[in-house]
């Protein structure tokens, strides 16, 4: 795999935001009990602090997609690393739980931010024959956010204030993020296109595919973006979002950030200690086992990152619901029959942690940047990912209260219907976008120059 190292700049660069997305959500795991302990807190404010971070991911995915169309993929990235900083900051000075809450919320937007803008940025930047592959860096960086962050933890136990400095971990990574930007961090050509800086998109290109690709590339963009615009150079509605052709393309998009998070991964990331705890393992060792999930995630996604353009989105998708289905099959059999041993839990959990990591928590991100047109991406991103937030909001209020008062077989059955389901939706409906541009995927999909009939947008041109 021959990649630019304009290109792999880039990358990694927005990658760094998807780094401390993971980060920040894993971070505050070690920092529970001493904020608990500080601020003498019951279990539901606890619970507070906890999600706040997720109420922000909200708020931040949805507003991402429409400001980023204005001012740029670029800018809201910087825009993200500025929030990152105020809410790390914020969090570890903290005085008050309220002001621990606000924090987190701000580092939550950016969060929710970054989890838009990364994936959508990625897809607009990358030749169509390493998309897939560098879509998954995306993951890759979220994965490796989370065992840092529990490393880290760990290493600050017992360090005086060492919560504190938990809390200003994000920082680490926010800071060289933010400067980083600041050089040589091209824009999305694409995005470039669209507002009308032909030239800027062409040096870009050139930059970032090497001056024989560049041309075809940018032609190809040109064309795309100048056949939608012949039929209508309003701006799309959001309301738009939700009709025809597109209607369907954006539900599509929906529904499979809906499954990556109503599928329970979440819970698995949030609450494992606890489950361990269950099948009556212990304190420390239930800690051990929690990072064994962290290692076993970060090594499955880079199976994923090998195989996404080879073997095709699809297929992953395929072979890891049905995975997950029989590991879940197994967490559900087990806690029905009260043989819910620690080994076997402990296994099956592994197993579903492998086959997620290596095809629905990519390839979700990868799919959804793909599947919209040009013209809606961003908001279109912002919609599905939004959606996906609401869905790890509702995961990981009420597993707890699942486990404890419904029990195992219930709290895991839930999330098999969801994974089965997932399976037969990905199988009937999913188009495989694998080795396609952009504009051919839109072309496949019937979206390609009627989007404004689909839109019912008038037409001005014609
Ligand atoms: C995916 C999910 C995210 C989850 C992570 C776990 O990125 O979107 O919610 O925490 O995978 O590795």
């Amino acid at each position: 795999m021959k990649i630019e190292k304009r290109l792999l700049w880039a990358i990694i660069v927005s990658v760094m935001g998807s780094l401390i997305f993971g980060i920040n959500m894993a971070a505050i795991s070690g920092a529970v009990t001493f904020v608990k302990d500080h601020f003498l807190l019951s279990e539901f404010q606890i619970g507070l602090v906890v999600s706040a971070i997720v109420i922000g991911c909200m708020i931040g995915a949805f507003s991402a997609g429409s400001i980023s169309e204005k001012i740029g993929r670029k800018n809201v990235l910087i825009g993200t690393a500025v929030l990152f900083s105020i809410s790390a900051v914020w969090s570890a000075l903290a005085s008050s739980m309220g002001g621990l809450v606000a924090a987190r919320i701000i580092g939550g937007v950016g969060v929710g931010a970054v989890s838009v803008m990364v994936p959508t940025y990625i897809s607009e930047i990358a030749p169509a024959r390493v998309r897939g592959t560098l879509g998954t860096f995306n993951q890759l960086g979220i994965v490796i956010g989370i065992l840092l962050a529990y490393v880290f933890d760990y290493s600050m136990l017992d360090v005086e204030h060492g919560w504190r400095w938990m809390l200003a971990s994000p920082l680490f990574i926010a800071v060289p993020f933010l400067i980083a930007m600041q050089v040589k961090f091209p824009e999305s050509p694409r995005w470039l296109v669209l507002k009308g800086f032909k030239d800027e998109a062409l040096h870009v290109l050139t930059r970032v595919a090497g001056p024989q690709n560049a041309r075809k590339e940018y032609d190809s963009i040109v064309k795309g973006i100048e056949e939608d615009r012949k039929k209508s150079d309003k701006d799309v509605k959001f309301s738009h979002l939700f009709k025809g052709k597109v209607g369907k393309v954006v539900f599509l998009g929906i529904m499979l950030a809906a499954f990556q998070q109503i599928t329970g991964i979440n819970a698995i990331i949030a609450y494992a200690p606890t489950i361990f705890n269950e099948t009556g393992v212990g304190g420390d060792m239930a800690l051990l086992q929690s990072v064994m999930v962290g290692i076993v995630n970060f090594l499955f996604t880079l199976v994923a990152v090998w195989l996404i353009d080879k073997l095709g989105r699809k297929k992953l998708l395929l072979i890891g619901t049905a995975g997950m289905t029989v590991s879940l099959g197994y967490l559900v059999f087990a806690f029905l029959t009260g043989r819910a041993d620690s080994l076997g839990v402990l296994i099956s959990i592994l197993g579903y942690i492998a086959f997620f990591a290596a095809s629905l928590a990519p390839v979700m991100w990868v799919v959804t940047s793909e599947i919209y047109p040009n013209k809606i991406r961003g908001v279109a991103m912002s919609v599905s990912t939004a959606v996906s937030w609401v869905c790890t909001f509702i995961v990981v209020q009420f597993f707890p209260w699942m486990l404890n008062s419904l029990g195992g077989a219930v709290a895991f059955g839930f999330f098999l219907f969801f994974t089965v389901w997932a399976f037969f939706y990905i199988l009937a409906k999913i188009p495989e976008t694998k080795g396609k541009s952009l504009e051919e995927i839109e072309e496949e999909l019937g979206l390609r120059g009627d989007l404004e009939e689909e839109l019912n947008i008038k037409t001005i041109n014609s």
